[in-house]
């Protein structure tokens, strides 16, 4: 049987090969993946890891790409996304229980609504609730760790398990998914307090607001460069004069210099070769190598 069908049999999602990675990210670009498996509960993707465990095949799991450049020659081996059930989001007050897939605002817009507090801070990130454990992500209204009970995994092995709040590493935008990649994450429970629905509802549309105003809006994968220590990258990149520069369809925004977008059909290698151009403009100005916060995935 080939590779293929067998996917087929193990999972219900979609499966395909050769599928393009463009329409899974928020940029737009990306070849294609050699394999595409959407896996539709904790039980197939633990059969799933089980087959590509006694395959050894590469694999790689996907969120909902807001942060991810894919290369235009796409990424070798089985890229695993989560589907519509990990979406879940149950209240069960004080706890909520919520899937990887599940846009973390949405989280806390629920949370809102049913009077709970503590995921305010964290509920005006973009990304999914499965990244927001992975960067520990949050603002000075808090983190997600701080309300975060347990949360589910399945291993590269195809074992289910639960972690609690301290097995899962957290630290200051850390977690211990960053360097332990046995780990894919499923599901998280946090416990919430009693809070003012109304009022935090209200803080979420004003950060959103200024978001919406100091941000492009299109194509991007968010801010391009991670902010060096006291330092921002945007006020950086745009100090050095790079703010409208292109780069085929790519384009360092005119009103967030950390915005690299896909301004019109640009290719990940435009995009790639731009941000490269921008490192290399701060570099000689300033003799700061900028790190990428963007993920690069894929073939180079
Ligand atoms: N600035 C400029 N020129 C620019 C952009 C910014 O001079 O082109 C100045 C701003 O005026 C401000 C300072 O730089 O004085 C900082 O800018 P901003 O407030 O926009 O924040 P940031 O540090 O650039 C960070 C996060 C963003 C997040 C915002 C708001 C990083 C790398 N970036 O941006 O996150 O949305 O704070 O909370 O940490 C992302 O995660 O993808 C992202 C965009």
């Amino acid at each position: 049987m080939s590779q293929l069908e067998t996917l087929k049999q193990i999972v219900t999602g979609r499966v395909a090969k050769d599928e393009p990675m463009a329409p899974y990210t928020a940029l737009g670009v990306g070849g294609p993946a050699d394999y595409f498996v959407e896996v539709m509960s904790e039980d197939e993707l633990a059969a799933l890891m089980c087959y590509i465990y006694e395959n050894s095949a590469p694999w790689m799991i996907i969120g909902d790409g807001a942060n991810l450049l894919v290369s235009d020659k796409g990424i070798r081996g089985i890229i695993i996304k989560l589907g519509e059930p990990f979406k879940l989001i149950e209240v069960n007050p004080p706890f909520i229980k919520a899937g990887a897939s599940a846009r973390i605002s949405k989280v806390a817009d629920i949370a809102a609504q049913n009077d709970l507090s503590g995921l305010e801070g964290v509920g005006t990130v973009p990304g999914s609730l499965g990244g927001a454990i992975v960067m520990n992500a949050g603002t000075h209204r808090g983190y997600i760790d701080e309300v975060t009970e347990s949360v589910s995994i399945v291993t590269d092995q195809g074992e289910k398990r639960v972690l609690s709040n301290k097995e899962c590493g957290f630290s200051y935008r850390n977690s211990r998914f960053q360097w332990d990649k046995s780990m894919i994450i499923t599901f998280a429970a946090f416990k919430m307090s009693k809070g003012d629905g109304e009022a935090i509802a209200a803080h979420l549309e004003s950060v959103r607001q200024h978001r919406d105003e100091t941000q492009p809006q299109g194509k991007s994968a968010g801010c391009f460069f991670k902010n060096p220590p006291g330092l921002s990258a945007g006020k950086l990149v745009e100090g050095v004069g790079c703010k409208g520069w292109q780069e085929g369809g790519a384009m360092v925004s005119p009103i967030h210099a950390n915005f690299i977008m896909n301004a019109d059909n640009a290719t990940a290698s435009d995009l790639y070769n731009l941000a490269e151009r921008v490192r290399m403009q701060v570099l000689e100005v300033h003799d700061i190598e900028l790190e990428y916060e963007v993920r690069l995935v894929g073939e180079w």
